[in-house]
């Protein structure tokens, strides 16, 4: 979005001083729902996300305008008052990240307008929120610069997450986003939030999401009922078997078919069982994206959504429909739901030059399923939030 263009839309008279930041939504190639159990997951930024015109004030004002929400206009607050308030709909991901910042202990002097537009499908399972919440990150680093690294950045887009909006979500979308670099996948330790980088073979392999346009419904709450489960289960397999809390995820897996027994009677042996399986797949995974083994990542990616269709349970008709009908599509090398699921996206791997033709084939099988045109569009590993 040119200054211009952002002035006008935030009805600033003078354009100002300004300056402009880029952060990127993000897939995941696989390791869902482990994240809050500490687990490894294999996320890359990508090359769509959300670009900011930033206008440092000399008062206290905070103004935001998004593209995205016209109808909601220009939305302002202050930064005296950030307590939450749902009237302000869409920037409250901007204040909570102030929110959180100034609660760490950054000092702000004074506010600034913002100007958003983002080319992720909000609601998609791309980290459309964790994208915004690290725009604003990396612009508060620049306007107040308290000196601190991606990494600590991205904790305080999920304090904003989890204490201002009041998602319990895991910290992988922020730290993705926050760390993603051109060209590679991230393998991220959840527990420790040390991070690593496999180059993406784009010489063997293009990603294409594919979007099943189906609203996400109960998102939300079955998505904390789901994290509920995996604490039970951590519970019990800690109590038994004396470990720490490293989370869920970090424990091998005959440890926890060893508690099968009690977990079956909580009721919490499938969200267990997809916890570590899912952690031993990732760590198939980076292998095989390290040493070029598309075939591999492909299959393990299969493996992965049937865990979270048939132990997990958060895929749903669509995604079901959309992972299968890419299945069934020559060219494509392995697919499934990324993100929560309840709806949203699937990513898949497909054979270079087959990028174009699987796309038509997916879009073909799952409107012939469901009868809804999905959205399929191919993305490329990109670089993490920064000011441009
Ligand atoms: C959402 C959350 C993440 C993670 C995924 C599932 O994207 O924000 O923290 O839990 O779901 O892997």
């Amino acid at each position: 979005m040119g200054r211009e263009r952002a002035a006008a839309a935030l009805g600033r008279s003078g354009r100002g001083a300004a300056f402009d930041v880029w952060s990127p939504g993000r897939i995941n190639l696989i390791g869902d729902h482990i994240d809050y159990s500490g687990g490894l997951v294999l996320p890359m930024a990508i090359d769509r996300g959300t670009s900011a015109v930033v206008f440092p004030r000399e008062d206290r004002l905070l103004r935001g305008h998004s593209q995205n929400f016209p109808d909601a206009g220009v939305v302002t607050a202050d930064i005296d008052s950030l307590d939450f308030d749902e009237d302000r709909g869409w920037f409250s991901y901007v204040l909570g990240v102030l929110w959180a910042a100034r609660d760490e202990g950054m000092e702000m002097s004074s506010g600034f307008d913002i100007a958003l537009t983002g080319d992720i499908p909000e609601g998609g399972g791309l980290s459309s929120s964790a994208s915004v919440e690290m725009v604003v990150a990396m612009a508060c680093e620049r306007m107040y610069s308290p000196g601190w690294d991606a990494t600590r950045w991205a904790v305080i887009g999920r304090r904003a997450e989890n204490e201002y909006i009041g998602v319990a979500s895991g910290i992988m979308d922020q730290l993705a986003i926050a760390r993603g670099r051109r060209g590679m996948a991230l393998l991220m330790d959840c527990s420790t939030l040390e991070v690593g980088y496999v180059d993406f073979p784009t010489d063997r392999a293009t990603v294409l999401v594919a979007n099943t346009k189906s609203p996400r419904r109960l998102a939300d709450s079955a998505y904390n009922d789901r994290r509920e489960a995996v604490e039970t289960a951590a519970r019990i397999v800690g109590a038994r078997l004396g470990v720490g809390d490293g989370g869920l995820a970090t424990v091998p897996p005959g440890d926890v078919e060893g508690c099968r027994a009690e977990l079956t009677g909580a009721g919490v042996w499938a969200e267990a069982h997809h916890t570590v399986t899912e952690q031993a797949r990732v760590v198939a995974a980076a292998e095989a994206l390290a040493a070029g083994d598309v075939v591999e990542v492909g299959r393990l990616m299969r493996e992965s959504h049937e865990s979270l269709r048939d132990d997990f349970r958060v895929t749903g008709p669509h995604l079901d429909a959309l992972a299968e009908a890419a299945w069934l599509t020559p060219g494509v090398i392995g697919a499934r739901m990324t993100g929560a699921g309840f709806g949203g996206c699937t990513v898949n791997l497909v054979e270079v030059g087959m990028a174009e033709q699987a796309a038509v084939g997916i879009s073909r099988r799952y409107a012939a399923a469901t009868g809804i045109t999905p959205e399929v569009f191919a993305v490329s590993p990109g670089a993490g939030a920064h000011v441009v």
